[in-house]
């Protein structure tokens, strides 16, 4: 039987005859036949209005949710098919042998993975976790044929990974080795310090479950898990595009020197302002752009009048014109062409646009594209809201005139869904938001709609046709489900799947759903937002409504995962009083968090990159759903002791015996008898019970059941293994501090940074793993804040603090012996925190600094209050000030 891959039997069918396939037990005459089916029965489906209630549901027509979807694989709206996918995979299971038992440790271990493969490039999304980095997860927790789920799948990249687990060589280039009966080994330090190759996993394919909220998500993520040829795509796709480019080939057109007719590559375009003196036009590009040295100046002289002028003391130039695709008159910013670099004779030029030029973009203003391209208002929201602000109000007019125009003749001529995702992977690249820059390194910001005062307009064709080229590297031979839903309503059996791994959005990091607004345009179909989980003043969801809506998830793929199992959830770390939502309301669910890892994706987003206090690393939290066997004893133990010292047997089941930083060994701060008092207690109140037990009986009860190590609790068989380990490791590395409170929180980054000045990014998932023990009573406290006031940070102003120095010459052999001024020393020094020596005189006077400063903002926030209330208590304070 053929792959069941529509795509590639349209174009046999074209060649040849079609060929039958199986799906869902079915047989059908060819992958078109199977389609058509199943869309019958989609069309059916939508008609029902019980149906279109589902959670999270998108917005469109019948009509364009049955034009992107290819059921059964992938439905544009909830997929009803899941529950017959399931029950197929789990007949298909291979057979596990006599008496087989599920268990596994969490997986304790630091994920690195880069981004430089192209499979995870072909498609842009605004935050991607690689499939390499899940590839480990899945390995780990699953074995071939097992069901994995991702409610939160963004571009697909579980289902990818979930795949390539029965890849040989891609499994390999993990660093795993796998011997030929597809056993997987990895490489473990035994109990003499050598390194062993040790059983981990098996090679075979996983399947997996994909949800989003976003049509583009799914979309693409679909197209990243159906089987497809890439050389079909490439030769369909570009075939098209060379159908299109003879048809508007002429939008690019400039003439070379000679005359003769040459292809733009792209155009670069300025903003234009008024110089406030003399109220002459100035283009921007013609006074603050030195290309010479590469450099865009923040300040320059007004061509005409000489007044000392920047962006910020001038106003921007306004043009008001009929728009002639949407019919309505627009008021846009005025921007003029400036450059433009195109190709002639194999040879790439540049040219200042000519008269020609500018007849030719006239002309193609003021005509009519004469395909569907979207014209609809801009929605409203925290991020794209900044369109606004700049006259884009509808979206034809977030992309150039000619881009839209060839890719609105390039839709028309996709016969197959499939195609459209060569214009979704371009519209960032051809939009406004391309930033030309001196160097040659022009590019969007990712996750935002900044348009910069020097855009750079691409050729639609060389974006597509690159595009098209990152898009055929996509040959899979997945059949993975995806549907298109709430991830707090799922359509899925309870007690169905093997193993979850889920990367959430995280609070106010970045709004999906504005985001994805573009390319859903130009699919027909958008995201209903009212369940989006993330936080966002336009719709009118803060921290809790967060909190509210990530619990609901948590709730659902609580329901779903089978007892006994694993999730995992991947976090961006920037805020604490996020990740501790996220911790309460996994909790709440009734999941028990039995690990927290990082994950480190190496080349970090564009914010991580710049800016100081950013994070490079992930944080990677294990959970799992208690076992129906306990869950059953629990109900007859609740009431008595028995109960909590099942629990925690239980628990320490589930926790990794030993944690690793290279050859050092780790604290656990999961055998912590603190947090296990925390999480029993958590247990208890979540199913409605009162807890039996104080914490000063849970201490005593501990250490006559357990047994005790470096101030960790172990099961007998456990500690063992443990100290076998630590026979070969020492001691584990611990910052013995519990960090619960503010004292101890500032006590612990003391230790940390005492011998190691770290900047924030390195500091904070260090300190987000230490919170698992912080009372409930505390306000959670910033890291940031808690840096600010107690510790100093370099600002690469000055020479090197003696601490950072003293540190960075010890361990950098390079470093050593510069002087504290040398520009390599203060680069490497720069955005370090340090602990203040009491004994000089210059971090003293900066803490004083820091202490005043914090009383006088205290002070005036009491006056607010005050003012607000009564006068009478700023008297107390006045006293800080003399
Ligand atoms: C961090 S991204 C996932 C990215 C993904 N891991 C990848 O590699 O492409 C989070 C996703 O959650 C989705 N989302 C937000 N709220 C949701 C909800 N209530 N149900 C399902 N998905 C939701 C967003 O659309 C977004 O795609």
């Amino acid at each position: 039987m053929p792959n069941d891959d529509l795509f590639n039997s349209q174009l046999e069918t074209r060649n040849s005859k079609p060929q039958p396939v199986e799906c869902l037990g079915m047989t059908f005459e060819s992958a078109e036949a199977r389609r058509a089916y199943f869309l019958d029965k989609l069309r059916e489906r939508l008609r029902d209005p019980e149906f279109r209630k589902i959670e999270g549901f998108p917005i469109g027509s019948d009509e364009d949710i049955l034009n992107l979807s290819d059921p059964p694989y992938y439905t544009a709206c909830p997929n009803p098919w899941i529950a017959d996918f399931i029950a197929e995979w789990e007949a298909q299971k291979p057979e596990q042998p006599e008496g087989y038992h599920y268990h596994r440790e969490p997986f304790a271990a630091d994920v690195s993975e880069g981004k430089n493969d192209p499979i995870y490039n072909a498609h842009s999304y605004h935050t991607k976790v690689p499939h390499k980095a899940i590839m480990r997860y899945i390995l780990h927790y699953t074995q071939p044929g097992d069901i994995v789920f991702d409610g939160f799948c963004g571009t697909g990249m579980t289902g990818v990974a979930a795949q390539m687990c029965g890849d040989r060589e891609v499994v390999m280039s993990l660093g795993y080795q796998v011997k030929p009966d597809g056993t997987i080994l990895h490489e473990e330090t035994d109990e003499d310090g050598k390194k062993v190759w040790r059983p981990f996993s098996k090679l075979g394919i996983r399947r997996a479950v994909l949800n989003d909220l976003s049509p583009a998500a799914t979309f693409i993520a679909h197209n990243y898990n159906i089987p497809g040829n890439s050389g079909a795509f490439e030769a369909e796709a570009n075939d098209i595009l060379s159908r299109v480019e003879a048809e508007c080939g002429w939008l690019y057109e400039t003439k070379h020197s000679d005359g003769r007719t040459a292809r733009i590559n792209y155009t670069v375009w300025s903003d234009v302002y008024f110089c406030p003196e003399c109220t002459t036009e100035v283009v921007f590009w013609d006074v603050a752009v030195d290309r010479s040295a590469a450099e865009v100046k923040d300040e320059f002289a007004c061509p005409h009048c000489s007044t000392n002028l920047s962006k910020r003391n001038m106003e921007r130039v306004w043009v008001t014109s009929l728009d002639a695709d949407s019919q309505s008159t627009e008021r846009e910013l005025k921007r003029v062409p400036v450059l433009i670099k195109y190709s002639f004779g194999g040879k790439r030029f540049e040219k200042k646009p000519d008269d020609a030029d500018l007849r030719l973009i006239e002309k193609i203003k003021s005509t009519p594209i004469p395909y569907w391209v979207p014209t609809e208002n801009v929605i409203d929201g925290k991020e794209i809201g900044r369109l606004h602000s700049i006259g884009i109000t509808r979206v034809h007019q977030i992309v150039p005139k000619r881009a839209n125009w060839v890719l609105g003749t390039y839709l028309s001529k996709c016969k197959n869904p499939r195609l459209k995702l060569a214009v979704t992977a371009s519209l960032m690249n051809l939009s406004w938001m391309y930033r030309w820059r001196a160097n040659g390194k022009g590019g969007t910001t990712s996750g935002t709609y900044y348009v910069c005062a020097t855009p750079q307009e691409n050729s639609a064709f060389n974006q597509i046709k690159a595009k098209i080229k990152d898009l055929s590297a996509v040959a899979s031979d997945s059949k993975n489900i995806l549907t298109n839903q709430d991830s707090g309503s799922l359509s899925i059996p309870s007690n169905s799947i093997d193993y979850i791994f889920l990367d959430p959005p995280f609070g106010s990091n970045l709004m999906y759903s504005e985001l994805s607004f573009l390319w859903e345009a130009w699919l027909k179909v958008k995201t209903d937002n009212k369940l989006e989980a993330i936080e966002n003043s336009s719709q009118g969801k803060d921290i809790n409504d967060y909190r509210t809506l990530m619990t609901a998830c948590f709730f659902e793929t609580y329901r779903i995962l089978k007892p006994g199992r694993w999730m995992t959830v991947e976090f961006s770390n920037t805020k604490a009083s996020v990740w501790n939502s996220i911790q309460t309301a996994l909790t709440e669910a009734g999941f028990i968090v039995a690990n927290v890892s990082a994950l480190d994706k190496k080349q970090g987003s564009f914010k991580a990159v710049t800016t100081p206090t950013a994070v490079k690393q992930d944080l990677v939290i294990s959970a799992y759903k208690p076992n129906g066997g306990f869950e059953a004893r629990f109900q007859k133990e609740a009431q008595t002791e028995e109960g909590v010292w099942d629990f925690v047997r239980t628990h320490l089941k589930y926790l990794p015996v030993t944690k690793r930083q290279g050859p050092l060994m780790l604290f656990v701060p999961e055998r912590d008898p603190r947090i296990l008092f925390d999480q029993m207690i958590a247990f208890y109140v979540r199913k409605g019970y009162p807890v039996p037990i104080s914490s000063q009986e849970f201490q005593v009860g501990l250490s006559q059941r357990f047994i005790e190590r470096d101030g960790m609790y172990f099961l007998p068989d456990q500690v063992a293994e443990y100290d076998r380990k630590k026979m070969t490791s020492g001691a584990p590395q611990q910052l013995s501090m519990f960090v619960s409170d503010e004292a101890s929180a500032i006590q612990w980054l003391r230790q940390l940074i005492k011998e190691k000045p770290q900047t924030f990014s390195d500091i904070n998932p260090q300190f987000m793993q230490q919170l698992g023990g912080w009372s409930k009573n505390e306000a959670q406290l910033d890291l940031r804040e808690l840096l600010n006031q107690n510790f100093l940070c370099y600002d690469g102003k000055g020479p090197v603090p003696e601490q950072i120095h003293a540190y960075l010459s010890t361990n950098w052999k390079e470093l050593r012996n510069l002087p504290k001024d040398d520009p390599t020393l203060v680069a490497k020094a720069r955005d370090r925190w340090y602990v203040p020596d009491p004994n000089k005189a210059g971090d003293l006077e900066k803490l004083r600094e820091k202490a005043l400063l914090k009383e006088f903002e205290e002070y005036k926030n009491l006056k607010k209050k005050c003012s607000r209330s009564r006068g009478g208590c700023i008297t107390s304070y006045l006293h800080l000030f003399g």
